[in-house]
């Protein structure tokens, strides 16, 4: 009998000397979510937002088909349960995530159903395996997927915006919401939906990009014919410049069609808009809200670009071997270390990072805390983890 124990025991702790340390960066995440959670008033249909330089709570939005952010929040708190397995986090991620369920029986009001609900609903499932998450996952899908032009061939971003565009409008934002037709189809929905987010992928890589790597904001089409109009900008500084946010989603984008699809022109295209963007950085790695906005370095930086590249470039490490791969997965880790020194919040408010760009030509949220930045970081530290 002691002679089982004993094994029993070395196992264990054979198993625990395996299981890597939990990086502090990450146990400082869930400290500052248990405090705003108390700050917090429980009232899960206002959603956080952001914190103005000053301020030290979230300004929180009321949950609506009109908000594209509301599925942050509960990302994180489940990315922060994950870690801690703290009960009062976990039930908090229920809640915010669950007051999102009627977004699914709407009709898209645009593309962003994909940002909202798989952050919310799509890391409930991955954590929970309960299907009714899978449920709200697939019927969220449908709706996006109505959005598809097929004379075009890519979803309508902002149907609001076509009288102001002049047509049929795809941004650069919106290869994220992919994630969602790509996982639906292979999870039981309707195997159409990787087609449509294939054919928007590619549509995205001929109209979205300059031939030097770097991204237009805005592709706009002849909704009839689906012939290519014009690209331009919308947040950035000008249209021929690269808008540090959009050129982060092409990264993401397209590592995350290769998981999908693993077709090579996805992996080497991202590569490429990777090396657009890195190799412009400043010495830092943590971008200028456009890489050529006029009063360099005197313009704000974007964190929430920032930390949406270092979780890219974790993912995209993993599909390439040799030094190329092992070099993507080292400026991985300096993003994330310059974000934790140079740009966490260290107290100073409810969120984990400093100076994010949301909109600079509109002048708003301008060197806030966003609650997207703080999403991509703690989902980088989370993939450092299983990397590990
Ligand atoms: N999806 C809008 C943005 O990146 O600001």
């Amino acid at each position: 009998m002691n002679k089982i124990f004993s094994a029993l025991a070395i196992s264990l702790i054979a198993m625990a000397s395996c299981t890597p340390a939990r990086d502090s960066r990450m146990d400082f995440c869930v400290s500052q979510v248990k405090t705003a959670l108390e700050h917090l008033d429980a009232d899960y249909t206002q959603s956080p937002r952001n914190i103005a330089p000053g301020d030290t709570v979230w300004s929180c939005r009321e949950v609506s088909r009109e908000c594209w952010t509301e599925g942050f929040w509960p990302g994180i708190l489940w990315y922060a349960y994950e870690a801690s397995q703290d009960k009062t986090i976990g039930e908090a991620a229920r809640n915010y995530t669950e007051a999102l369920e009627f977004i699914a029986h709407s009709k898209a009001y645009d593309h962003d159903l994909g940002f909202i609900m798989f952050p919310s609903f799509g890391n409930a499932y991955r954590i929970t395996g309960e299907q009714k998450y899978k449920d709200i996952l697939l019927e969220t899908a449908g709706q996006l997927s109505e959005l598809y032009n097929p004379a075009v061939g890519t979803i309508l971003s902002w149907p609001r915006e076509v009288d102001n565009f002049g047509g049929h409008n795809t941004i650069m934002d919106n290869l994220i919401n992919l994630e969602l037709l790509f996982w639906a189809a292979e999870n039981g929905g309707d195997p159409n939906w990787r087609d449509i987010a294939i054919s928007h992928a590619d549509k995205t890589m001929e109209n979205n990009f300059r031939p030097d790597g770097t991204s237009y904001h805005v592709a706009v089409y002849d909704p009839l014919s689906g012939r290519h109009l014009y690209s331009c900008t919308h947040q950035g500084f000008a249209d021929d410049s690269m808008w540090a946010r959009g050129q982060a989603w092409g990264i993401y984008g397209y590592t995350m069609c290769y998981r999908f699809t693993k077709d090579e022109k996805y992996l080497d295209f991202a590569c490429r808009i990777s090396d657009a963007y890195l190799d412009k950085l400043p010495e830092d790695l943590v971008p200028y809200w456009d890489f050529d906005a006029p009063c360099i370095p005197q313009e704000p930086k974007d964190a929430s670009a920032a930390a949406i590249v270092a979780s890219a470039l974790i993912e995209l490490s993993s599909y390439i071997p040799g030094e190329k791969g092992a070099n993507y997965m080292e400026t991985a880790r300096k993003i994330v270390d310059s974000l934790s020194s140079n740009y966490c919040s260290a107290g100073l408010n409810d969120a984990f990072l400093l100076h994010s760009t949301g909109h600079k030509p509109n002048g708003s949220e301008v060197d806030y805390s966003i609650i997207y930045a703080d999403y991509y970081y703690i989902e980088a530290l989370h993939r450092l983890q299983v990397s590990k």
